[in-house]
């Protein structure tokens, strides 16, 4: 449809048109008359989409790496939400442009487990709903709060994270009163799209021509490269790191991810990792820098934080990482937050559906279970670890065998894991959990 066309029609006729109405409406009247009379205000001029897209790039995308606005689109913020924030970037007939071109997007299919996006959904939330509370989440999925007895390896793999409902909001979009949300406050930096010979810069653009997501791969891991190993990058771990920079860069870079996720519409239907790593450890990694924020004020003792909010974002962005990839990363990272905030079950659960999704060999799978010892809350503890040495056993039964190397520290941690649990365990918990940690040690030495 072409600029006048839309005009003649009408702001409201043309939104219309766009949704399937062209073409001649089978239930309309061919002849229909047309109301002839004047509104009583002179509609406001409408936007030119085609400078609202040239406008966005320029003023907008530095921060809404979409770059087209489809972000926007997609997440339906209303009209004078898009007129405010624009006017704080561009005059009004610049605003009206940009919302002419956002409201043309054609905006893609939402995600798996969402009906449509709008401005309160939390991406990825399992189960669409978040619950009350550590316990609320215990009863919610076990029906009583307890780890159950018996529950079996398959039966905790068969439980899709993404499906099972958690006491923590994941983040919002936008949220303008708090960084609770997946938009960076800045753009990135040139020193990270400049870094080694301007490799992120380079890939990003190539993307932004052709669209190919091998391109944006490239990208992303280049600002993976240059925002910790590179001179002064801000998340360095060698130099004073600039923990509000990183933050940003971090979140910048899940946005660019999210957004391709979005546009492809790809999300997460099915398998466990139908979402490519690349795609989702920016995610996790917000997480990891909210964390080290937290370490470090921990030991200024009182300094504050870098970056508000930082428990909070520990959690949720690690969570929101966890769940595309739960067989990764670490244990403690996500269960030591977990129980700092009083999410200990939370913390068992995740702990233990890291470990059936652990690779054969992988050293972690027996820290997993150290974990647990350490975190389970009392009334969890028999039957939690009793489900990883269980789990261990089986693993080596099928044959798993650990390099050389590892064995040692492999039945160190097995012994950890009992020790730290003592003194929650039942006489009779103990003499079990004894019993099944000396066959993994058995195991461990065949
Ligand atoms: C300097 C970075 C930056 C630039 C440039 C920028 N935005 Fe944003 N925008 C944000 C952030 C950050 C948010 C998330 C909410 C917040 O923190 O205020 C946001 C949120 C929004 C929202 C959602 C607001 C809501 O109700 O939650 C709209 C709409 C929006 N921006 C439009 C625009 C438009 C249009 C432009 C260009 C004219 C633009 N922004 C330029 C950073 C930016």
């Amino acid at each position: 449809m072409d600029q006048r066309a839309r005009a003649s029609l009408g702001w409201g006729c043309w939104l219309v048109a766009l949704m399937g109405c062209t073409g001649g409406d089978p239930v309309a009247p061919p002849d229909a008359p047309v109301p002839e009379a004047e509104p009583e205000t002179a509609p406001e001029p409408q936007g030119n989409p085609q400078l609202g897209a040239l406008v966005f790039r320029s003023s907008c995308a530095g921060c809404h790496t979409s770059r087209d606005g489809l972000d926007l689109a997609t997440f339906a913020y209303g009209d004078a939400t898009v007129m405010r924030r624009a006017l704080g970037h561009v005059d009004s007939t610049s605003a009206r442009d940009i919302l002419a071109h956002l409201r043309g997007l054609e905006v893609p299919p939402a995600p798996a487990g969402h009906a449509a996006l709008t401005p309160v959904t939390r991406l990825f939330q399992p189960g669409g709903r978040v619950l009350a509370d550590d316990l609320a989440f215990g009863l919610e999925l076990f029906g009583e709060d307890a780890w159950p007895e018996g529950w079996s390896t398959d039966g905790l793999r068969a439980l899709d994270p993404r499906d099972v409902p958690i006491a923590l909001p994941l983040p919002l979009w936008s949220d303008e009163n708090s960084n609770l949300d997946w938009m960076p406050d800045a753009e990135v930096p040139d020193a990270v799209l400049d870094a080694n010979d301007g490799r992120a810069r380079r890939h990003l653009e190539d993307y932004h021509r052709r669209g190919s997501e091998e391109s944006l791969r490239e990208a992303v891991a280049a600002i993976r490269v240059a925002d910790r190993y590179v001179t002064g990058a801000p998340c360095s771990k060698v130099e004073a790191p600039r923990y509000d920079v990183c933050f940003d860069v971090r979140r910048w870079t899940a946005t660019l991810t999210a957004q391709e996720m979005l546009r492809r519409g790809r999300a997460g239907q099915g398998a466990e990792s139908d979402l490519p790593r690349w795609m989702t450890e920016p995610w996790w990694e917000v997480g990891q820098v909210s964390r080290r924020v937290m370490n470090a004020a921990d030991s200024a003792r009182g300094a504050g934080t870098a970056v508000d909010n930082a428990m909070e974002n520990w959690l949720r962005w690690m969570y929101l990482g966890w769940i595309f990839d739960p067989g990764r990363e670490p244990s403690p990272y996500l269960a030591r937050g977990l129980v700092r905030t009083g999410y200990p079950r939370h913390a068992v659960f995740t702990t233990l559906r890291t470990l059936v999704s652990r690779q054969p060999g992988d050293l972690l799978a027996y820290h997993d279970a150290r974990t647990v010892g350490r975190y389970a809350p009392a009334a969890w503890t028999a039957a939690s670890l009793g489900f990883a040495f269980r789990h261990l056993g089986e693993r080596l039964e099928a044959g798993e065998s650990l390099p050389l190397e590892d064995v040692a520290e492999a039945r160190s941690v097995v012994r950890a894991a009992l020790d730290l649990a003592r003194e929650r365990l039942a006489p009779s918990a103990l003499v079990e959990l004894t019993a099944l940690r000396d066959e993994v040690l058995d195991g461990l030495n065949r």
